[in-house]
C-alpha cells in the first residue's frame, strides 16, 4: 500500500481513499432509497465531518440542503457528563424537516446523543445519524446510528477530517498515528 504525505507519523493505513469512496457509495444508495419523496436537511458537525459531507452529499440522488454546527464538550474533564456547548448554531430551522447528522466518527458516543436529543427537541420531524468511523466504546452509549461506514479497533485514528491536534485532517485516507507522535 502506497503511503504519500504521511512520514513516519501514520502507523497503518486503515482506509484508503478507493476503501471510502465505495463505502460512502453503499450508505448514499441507502440514504437515497430512505429518503425519497422527503426534503433531506444534512446536518455536518465542524470540523471533523467536512470530508465526509462533502463526499457523502455527492452520492445522494435525493434533494438535500445542507447546513452546519460547531460544538464543543465542556472541557476535557468533563466530557464524560455528556454536556455539549454550541460554538456554532445550525442556519436553518429545522422544524419538521427530516434531519440527517453526519459525523466523522462515534467515540464515546456522547456528542451525538446530545446533538440529537437537542435537535429532536427543536420539533424536527425526524433525526437520524450518518457516521463514518464507530469505535467499540460507542456501544456504552445509547445511540445507533442508521448509516455507519465502519467501526473501528479503539485506537487514536487520523486523516479524513479527523485530527490530532489540528494537523493530518486533510489526509484522503484514514490511518491509526504512530504512538511517537502522542506520547503513547
Ligand atoms: C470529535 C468528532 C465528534 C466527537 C466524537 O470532535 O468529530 O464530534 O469528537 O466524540 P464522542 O463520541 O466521544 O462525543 P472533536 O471534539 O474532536 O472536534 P472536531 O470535529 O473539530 O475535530
Amino acid at each position: 500500500m502506497e503511503l504519500k504525505d504521511t512520514g513516519e507519523d501514520i502507523a497503518r493505513v486503515l482506509y484508503t481513499k478507493d476503501d471510502i469512496d465505495r463505502r460512502l457509495a453503499l450508505m448514499g444508495a441507502q440514504i437515497s432509497r430512505d429518503y425519497a419523496g422527503k426534503d433531506l436537511l444534512l446536518v455536518g458537525v465542524l470540523k471533523g465531518a467536512i470530508m465526509v459531507m462533502a463526499d457523502l452529499s455527492r452520492k445522494i440522488s435525493v434533494p438535500l440542503k445542507m447546513d452546519w454546527m460547531a460544538v464543543s464538550s465542556y472541557g476535557a474533564s468533563t466530557k464524560s457528563s455528556g454536556v455539549v456547548r454550541i460554538l456554532k448554531d445550525l442556519n436553518e430551522d429545522v422544524k419538521d424537516k427530516n434531519v440527517l447528522i453526519v459525523e466523522d466518527i462515534l467515540d464515546s458516543g456522547l456528542t451525538l446523543t446530545w446533538l440529537k436529543s437537542n435537535l429532536e427537541a427543536r420539533g424536527a420531524a425526524s433525526v437520524r445519524i450518518a457516521a463514518m468511523l464507530r469505535k467499540p466504546e460507542a456501544v456504552k452509549a445509547d445511540i445507533v446510528p442508521e448509516y455507519i461506514g465502519y467501526d473501528i479497533p479503539n485506537e487514536f485514528v487520523v486523516g479524513y477530517g479527523l485530527d490530532y491536534a489540528e494537523h493530518y485532517r486533510h489526509l484522503d485516507f484514514i490511518g491509526t498515528l504512530a504512538p511517537h507522535v502522542y506520547g503513547g
